[in-house]
């Protein structure tokens, strides 16, 4: 089991580059493979939620061709069996999008249901919705989700909730489907957006992307393309909150700064100053950061997956924080470590009340999900002494070149996997 072992107490400084967005690429590469043609994917995260999902295609006959790190070939001709295998929806949910993708294409899919996650339930109750809306029948048999249609026909659907995965899922079912899809209340988060760009760009009809109303006319075939993924906005805001946590100064290089507004709102309003290029944000902090108050919600609301970094940064504020989170009911799970390193936290339901105090100190901690472990290793840098945080596969799944990254910011930061090792480190920093 691997680790991360930080000496905090150094501000980050310098300048880091971000990747590809995880969260669009998972909806883009799924979409990929509803044409037959061979379609290019660039500015690919080189994450493992990315690399799993490559290989779930690959299981179901997908040709994959990885040209470069960050850019990847593929092509859906081959295709034997929409069925896909529990191991892969097992390690990344995401991978329910092939459902609107497969059924999109060949009328027909089944996908395991996805298993239960730590962050809260998360219901797909709402892409089942969209799909029978166009015609689909859909069961349940032997734990997996079968959706068949003999056609699917357009028609108007409204999402209850508003929801990144039913909004995606529904687009690229309903973008191969006859007729007029309307998707009222969809989600308008940028990956939203690149997914609908991407299959735009294939030849499908689809209007509205990035507003609460999406207008999807069916289209017979989809075709060949060369796309550019957005750039990450949750990696970019973790390293602005790394930036803060340890009174550093950072530039973040190649990002739309407008993706990053609600982040920034935040940072400027804790006392940091940011200031905004083309496509790089700089986020300087001197002094002790102030406390806010945040809540979460659906973009251009403040993002659910940069709760827990603010939380880090709001520990070490002046005065006291209430964080409330209106998405996902298990968002908290960092507080009990935090409190380990010596945060003041307390959490009634979907709030936290966070007491401010002047500094952490290094402890064991383990990583409860993918921007909570990314979260507990910024307390980490911000920390005096030697902090050690487990179960680093959850950061592994969302981060490409986490360490190496901040370690050119200065951090000192190493990824383990025995006590030697450890102690190896601990002497090196002294
Ligand atoms: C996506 C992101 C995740 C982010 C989340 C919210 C991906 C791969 N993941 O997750 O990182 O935290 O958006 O920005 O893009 N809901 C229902 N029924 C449904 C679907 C959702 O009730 O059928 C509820 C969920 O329980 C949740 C809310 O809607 O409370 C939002 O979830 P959703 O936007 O769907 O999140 P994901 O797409 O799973």
């Amino acid at each position: 089991m691997e680790q991360y072992i930080i000496k905090g107490g150094n501000p980050l400084v310098g300048e880091v580059e971000i990747g590809g967005a995880k969260n669009a690429a998972l909806g883009i590469l799924a979409a990929a493979i509803m044409t037959d043609d061979t379609v290019r994917i660039d500015n690919l995260p080189d994450v493992q939620d990315i690399n799993v999902l490559l290989e779930a295609i690959g299981e179901i006959g997908v040709r994959v061709d990885r040209i470069s790190r960050t850019s990847v070939l593929i092509n859906g001709s081959g295709i034997g069996s929409i069925s896909v295998d529990y191991e892969y929806i097992k390690k990344i949910r995401a991978s329910y999008y092939l459902l609107g993708a497969l059924l999109g294409k060949y009328k027909k899919a089944e996908v395991p249901l996805p298993g239960g996650c730590n962050i809260g339930s998360r219901p797909i109750d709402l892409h089942l919705k969209g799909f029978k809306a166009l015609g689909a029948k859909t069961r349940i048999s032997n734990g997996a989700i079968i959706a068949e249609a003999d056609h699917l026909r357009g028609n108007h659907i409204y999402l209850d909730t508003v929801s990144v995965g039913a909004t995606i899922n529904i687009m690229m079912a309903a973008s191969m489907a006859e007729g007029r899809t309307i998707i009222e209340n969809s989600a308008k988060e940028p990956h939203v957006v690149d997914v609908a760009n991407f299959l735009n760009s294939m030849g499908a009809n689809i209007k509205g992307a990035g507003t609460d109303v999406i207008r999807i006319r069916g289209v017979e075939k989809l075709h060949a393309t060369e796309y550019s993924i957005i750039p990450d906005q949750i990696e970019a805001g973790t390293y602005m909150f790394a930036a803060a946590a340890t009174r550093g100064d950072v530039i973040v290089k190649n990002v739309i700064p407008k993706h990053l507004e609600a982040t920034t709102a935040k940072l400027v309003e804790i006392g940091c100053q940011v200031e905004e290029f083309d496509d790089a944000v700089r986020v300087v902090a001197t002094g002790r950061l102030n406390n806010t108050n945040v809540k979460t919600l659906p973009y251009p609301g403040y993002p659910t997956d940069m709760q827990p970094q603010i939380g880090v940064a709001l520990a070490l504020a002046e005065g006291t924080s209430i964080v409330t989170e209106s998405i996902f009911e298990n968002r908290f799970k960092y507080v009990d470590e935090l409190i380990r390193m010596g945060a003041d936290v307390k959490v009634e339901g979907n709030t936290a009340v966070i007491y401010g105090t002047e500094k952490l100190t290094g402890a064991r901690v383990s990583a409860p999900d993918l921007r909570a472990g990314a979260a507990l290793v910024i307390a980490g840098l911000a920390a005096e002494g030697i902090t050690i945080v487990d179960d680093i596969v959850y950061i592994q799944r969302g981060y490409e070149y986490f360490e190496e990254k901040l370690r050119s910011l200065g951090a000192e930061i190493e990824r383990v996997s025995s006590e030697k090792e450890i102690k190896k480190f601990k002497l090196r920093v002294g």
